[in-house]
């Protein structure tokens, strides 16, 4: 007999009297009854949707010790015929032959004993939680979005480049790092009272990366197009919903972009990836929109068919100052924007995503291509409703004595740089990059509203658990 994802044999039509042998397989999720016959909810996560098994309990092997260890959260191995379903909210229904109980699960203890739990409970349990639907939901989707993000990229000739997890430069230079080291923490050897970082596995200090930037532009400057994705650590002790200290960033990076080329793309990359969920994730979409959130599908869409507005930092102050709105942090130019300003932005003063450009030099990486007034640099923001900041980017300094000059203003350790400053000084060209926090796409693709329910397995002040 054949094993059915139950995803494919919901897709299956029968007609009445019609019948097929298969095998399915996967975890009960209600089972409710009588006497004489049992119907049991089966998922085994290839759709949000359960397949129904039936067990006629006049059948002796479905006696009642076996039927005591068919219980919530229990993994089945089931063998039956597929027919027609007489009954409501399915086309199609296994009637059990046979059922092998894989693992039970004690209903005195399984945490997922009832529906309904809340997601602060479930990111307690985030070990059993991708089995709940709404889990199963956001990591299809997850999955749906990674793939979609290569498929673009490919599509374009942009070359998947890997840069490093360990490294020794702070690429944003905000200093929110986390180290690596295989000293003894506990007694470290000391030159003149510092730790002597000489005698450590790299002989120098090292940390994990807050951005595959600067190893990308060495790609870009050779590929011309590449792309990095990977996981993204900081050790920003901000407990927010939109921040994790573990994330993943998608950054690509190209040759001869400037700034207008590189907000080009980015719109067109979102407003795919978008796409690409309404027209493959549709199920889960709809499921997510009927528990969570009734405009998650319309705003979607809007995302799709709008034209992003772009406006530089000075005009969005301009708007901010002049908007009459009390805001909890003062707007004044130089300073960097908050969520709340942010949002406003976004969701009340354009209704509609919004490109910002041109920022202050104060407030930006020491890489961005400096502007002709002296004051700001081409960086670019993308802001999103519900979100805020989605993706950040800028066209990169390529002159050799700027950027170096920006180096030493800002007394960055130029001796750690000097592969870097390299690429300005040997074939340097104009070029441009963004890098998008696929956990804040996330947020925004799902609707969910607290950024550690779209990853697996979060990493946050105080939890590192599972
Ligand atoms: O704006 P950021 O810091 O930009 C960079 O790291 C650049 N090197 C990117 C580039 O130009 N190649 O981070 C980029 C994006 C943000 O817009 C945000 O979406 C996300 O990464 N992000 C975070 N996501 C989750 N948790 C955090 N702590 C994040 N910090 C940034
Ligand atoms: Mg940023």
């Amino acid at each position: 007999m054949e094993h059915f994802e139950i995803k494919k044999l919901l897709l299956i039509s029968l007609s009445e009297g019609e019948s097929r042998d298969v095998v399915v397989k996967g975890w009960v999720r209600t089972k409710r009854g009588n006497k004489n016959v049992a119907f049991i909810a089966l998922n085994d996560g290839s759709t949000v949707a359960n397949i129904q098994i039936v067990a006629d309990l006049s059948n002796a092997v479905f006696n009642e010790d076996l039927m005591k260890t068919v219980s919530t959260g229990a993994c089945l191995c089931v063998k039956g015929s597929l027919t027609k379903s007489m009954g409501q909210g399915q086309n199609v229904e296994v009637q059990a032959k046979e059922i092998i109980v894989y693992g039970g699960a004690n209903p005195e203890e399984y945490p997922l004993q009832k529906k309904g739990h809340s997601l602060e409970f479930l990111r307690e349990i985030a070990h059993l939680r991708p089995r709940t639907n709404t889990f199963g939901c956001v990591l299809r989707i997850r999955n749906a979005m990674a793939y979609a993000l290569h498929t673009f990229y490919q599509e374009r000739g942009f070359v998947y480049l890997h840069t490093p997890i360990i490294t020794a430069s702070d690429a944003e230079g905000a200093g929110e790092m986390f180290q690596v080291t295989t000293l003894d923490i506990n007694n470290p050897p000391r030159e003149d009272g510092a730790v002597d970082f000489s005698q450590d596995f790299f002989g120098r200090q090292a940390n994990l990366t807050v951005s595959g930037q600067l190893e990308g532009e060495l790609g870009a400057l050779a590929l011309s197009k590449i792309y990095t994705f990977g996981p993204t650590f900081r050790a920003e002790n901000s407990n927010t919903p939109r921040h994790l200290a573990e994330f993943w960033m998608n950054e690509p990076e190209m040759a001869f972009y400037e700034i207008k080329d590189n907000m080009d793309l980015a719109e067109e990359f979102l407003k795919y990836l978008v796409k690409y969920a309404l027209d493959n994730c549709r199920e889960d979409l709809e499921f997510l929109c009927n528990m969570y959130d009734k405009e998650l599908i319309n705003r979607l869409e809007s995302i799709v068919n709008t034209s992003f507005t772009r406006l530089t930092y000075t005009e969005a102050i301009d708007i901010l100052k002049s908007s009459g709105q009390k805001f909890e942090y003062k707007v004044d130019w130089g300073t960097d924007l908050q969520s709340e300003h942010e949002r406003y932005l976004v969701e009340k003063h354009f209704n509609n995503p919004v490109i910002l450009t041109d920022y202050p030099k104060e407030i930006k990486a020491f890489y961005m291509k400096q502007n002709e007034d002296g004051k700001t640099v081409r960086a670019m923001d993308v802001l999103f409703p519900a979100i805020g900041e989605i993706i950040g980017g800028s066209q990169r300094e390529e002159s050799y004595e700027k950027l170096s000059q920006r180096v030493s203003e800002l007394k960055i350790n130029m001796h750690d740089l000097w592969w870097y400053l390299d690429t300005r000084k040997y074939g340097s060209a104009p070029h441009s990059g963004f890098g998008l926090g696929f956990e804040r796409l996330l947020l925004f693709v799902t609707g969910m509203t607290n950024i550690r329910d779209v990853i697996p397995f979060p990493r946050y002040p105080q939890n590192a658990e599972f």
